[in-house]
């Protein structure tokens, strides 16, 4: 009997495939870290469901042959209007973060690298020149000017602060048990769930995940701290002020002259006020529903902070993109383009590079088949008008008295 070619095709067609095929191939606990949100999920699922509520308005004909959707993003040129939003990737696939930067250097975007990742700003940096290093605002002073330096000395092209953070957690559905460094002892532990997914223990080998944070090293230490360590540092700094905030995009413009973004924006008058501390980007997002739990979806809150600061600052989204369409939804609303978060996860715990490379392509025939439909020659001609969206859609978020 022949074999059928199709058997074992690691190939997907959507994201939602990836999600399936990465729930079976990790341990329990992998795939709930990814999975992630906060309290009772009502921001997580906004962030999907949002992009359900809006619809398209295509054309019968007039269609163009060719569709642009090449843009920048804090002066990087990338092919699509979608770039990898920083996440920690830990023990997802042997090659982590660095898996994700080649994949986003072979389809054209640039990689932002949490500092939180498992794989080093130099070796991703390497592997994808054009890579934003992410901080959240942890440690002293001193220690964060430490961690932009080696940044900008690793040759990272830019600077996201990701701020939106108030550790709430409490998941009606559980939080998954993460172990803090993986010994004997916790081998045996976790091996019921481990020795049910057989294929993902054999991809990382004799080199199983170590879980410390390498780009939160101390100088001249090889070694960063476990993932608790860096957590630890993180809950017990004092939450930063707009004066912290414009700070430290001042020492890294001092360090690098290279953009700063502030990530984790929804209200109009925050928009504002980074636009007052000097930042050249920010993305709308409630850090993927994993924030305050009741946050409404970015892709709401983004006609109000895109029609606010869109002229000056570059306005970028997070959170719910699942779909090519989803990305034209999110630009004709005003944003310059969007990050990606569980989608490349998935892809990622999928099939390695060339899943993550397989959503990039999925994102990109999806949003050019939403071109097509529009009868537009390229993605910056979108506009609400293409959308049909329901009254009562979209939340302007913060006190309108303060925008005058
Ligand atoms: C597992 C996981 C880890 C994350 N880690 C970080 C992080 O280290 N730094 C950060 O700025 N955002 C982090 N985020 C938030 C993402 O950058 C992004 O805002 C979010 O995933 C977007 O939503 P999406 O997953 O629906 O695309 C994380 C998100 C997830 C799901």
């Amino acid at each position: 009997m022949s074999k059928n070619p199709w058997k074992q095709n690691p190939w997907f067609e959507s994201v939602a495939v990836a999600q399936q095929r990465a729930k079976k191939r990790l341990p329990s606990s992998v795939y709930g870290a990814l999975v992630a949100g906060s309290e009772r999920g009502q921001s997580m699922s906004d962030n999907e469901a949002a992009f359900m509520e809006l619809g398209f308005a295509p054309h019968v004909a007039g269609h163009q042959a060719k569709r642009e959707m090449a843009t920048t993003v804090m002066g990087q040129e990338i092919s699509l209007p979608v770039i990898m939003s920083p996440t920690g990737v830990q023990a997802v696939h042997p090659d982590g973060e660095v898996a994700v930067a080649r994949a986003a250097a072979a389809r054209g975007t640039v990689i932002g690298l949490s500092n939180f990742a498992s794989r080093s700003v130099e070796e991703v940096v390497a592997a994808n020149p054009a890579t934003f290093f992410q901080m959240y605002w942890t440690g002293d002073r001193d220690v964060m000017i430490q961690r932009m330096e080696r940044a900008n000395a690793a040759g990272a092209q830019g600077l996201i602060a990701t701020l939106d953070w108030s550790f709430s957690m409490g998941r009606d559905w559980g939080s998954p048990e993460i172990p803090e460094k993986v010994d004997f002892k916790t081998a045996m532990k976790f091996a019921p769930q481990v020795m049910r997914k057989p294929r993902w223990l054999k991809s990382f080998a004799t080199n199983l995940p170590d879980l410390t944070a390498p780009n939160l090293a101390a100088p001249g230490e090889k070694k960063g701290p476990t993932f608790f360590g860096a957590y630890y540092e993180w809950m017990t700094t004092p939450p930063p002020s707009w004066e912290d905030v414009e700070w430290m995009r001042e020492q890294w413009h001092q360090l690098s002259g290279k953009p700063f973004m502030l990530k984790g924006v929804c209200r109009v008058d925050d928009a504002l006020r980074a636009v007052d501390a000097g930042v050249s980007a920010i993305s709308v997002s409630n850090h993927g529903g994993n924030n305050l739990d009741g946050t409404p979806a970015p892709i709401r809150a983004l006609p109000a902070v895109a029609g606010a600061v869109g002229d000056q600052i570059e306005v970028l989204l997070d959170g719910g993109i699942r779909r090519g369409s989803d990305v034209v939804k999110a630009v004709a609303l005003g944003a310059r383009a969007v990050m990606i978060g569980r989608a490349y996860l998935w892809g990622l715990a999928a099939n390695g590079q060339a899943g993550v490379e397989n959503v990039l392509d999925i994102l990109r025939s999806g949003a050019d088949s939403a071109l097509l439909g529009m009868g537009v020659s390229s993605i910056h001609e979108v506009t609400p008008e293409h959308l049909v969206m329901a009254p009562g859609f979209a939340r302007e978020l913060g006190p309108v008295a303060q925008r005058s």
